[in-house]
């Protein structure tokens, strides 16, 4: 399946080939599961094929409310052709309710907010996209002054992860899922297009990097039962990929 592609970059949980033309790459979804820097491992059969699929309706659904990125088509089941960016290595989180690392950093006294409270206005967090330092949260100004990116393009990344917030928790509203928080990245698009805002969305949208608790019973739906050994994540991933009216079985995990 991939024997002919040009690896150009291995990550956690996806591996970048080279594309069919000079401004494309290949997006392959691995079944590799990673959390917390990678210190914790695992392969989960299926997993790959269902990030995929989500990815790709998800993109396709924010297209038609205006949002630009990178995916071209869904070319196999593990695979997508996208077009080549440059990656901002900034990490764009979007929260509406606070759990995980926000409430582990902040909670305490002055801040006493547990996990599950619904914050008044979603807020963007920015992290460095760096491994060898654990992602740790920047500011504007660091972005700015380390040039990550241009105070405009941090403005713009900002308003399209608002946008992308509103047309994403109607999406999950309707499958009676609560979209709890979610991160994006972004990149300069290397053949931009006559079109092109100065960033297109890029990476992936998936449950990997969304938290999706289930309206009704409360229950993660997301890396979450990984991170937290909580079991069943491809059936979770599973339910999301159903309830989101696509048609992969187990059947089409290989
Ligand atoms: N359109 C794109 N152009 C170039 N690189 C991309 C694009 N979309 C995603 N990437 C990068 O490809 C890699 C995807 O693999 P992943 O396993 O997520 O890697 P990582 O472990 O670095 O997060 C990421 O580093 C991501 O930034
Ligand atoms: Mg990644």
């Amino acid at each position: 399946m991939t024997a002919k592609r040009k690896k150009l970059y291995e990550g956690k949980a996806k591996v970048i080939f080279a594309g069919t033309t000079d401004d494309t790459l290949i997006q392959y979804f691995k079944d590799d599961a990673t959390a917390y820097n990678a210190q914790k491992h695992a392969v989960l059969h299926g997993k790959g094929v269902l990030n995929n699929a989500i990815s790709c309706h998800i993109m396709t659904l924010l297209a038609d409310a205006g949002i630009k990125h990178h995916l071209i088509r869904q070319i196999s089941p593990r695979e997508q052709l996208i077009r080549k960016c440059t990656i901002i290595p900034v990490e764009v989180v979007v929260r509406n309710i606070a759990t995980g690392s926000m409430v582990a950093r902040l909670g305490g006294a002055h801040i006493p907010i547990k996990s599950g409270t619904p914050l008044k206005t979603p807020m963007v967090e920015y992290y460095l996209k760096e491994d060898a330092l654990n992602d740790p949260i920047i500011t504007e100004d660091h972005i700015v002054e380390f040039a990550l990116a241009s105070r405009e393009e941090i403005t713009f990344m900002r308003l399209t992860a608002l946008a992308i917030n509103h047309f994403l928790r109607n999406i999950f509203h309707d499958i009676n899922i609560t979209l709890v928080d979610f991160k994006l990245e972004f990149g300069r698009a290397n053949h931009p297009l006559p079109d092109d805002p100065p960033l297109i969305l890029a990476d992936e949208i998936s449950p990997d990097n969304c938290r999706l608790w289930d309206k009704a019973t409360g229950d993660s739906k997301d890396k979450d039962r990984f991170r937290q050994d909580l079991g069943n994540l491809v059936e979770a991933y599973q339910d999301i990929a159903t309830r989101l009216g696509l048609t992969i079985t187990e059947k089409h995990y290989d």
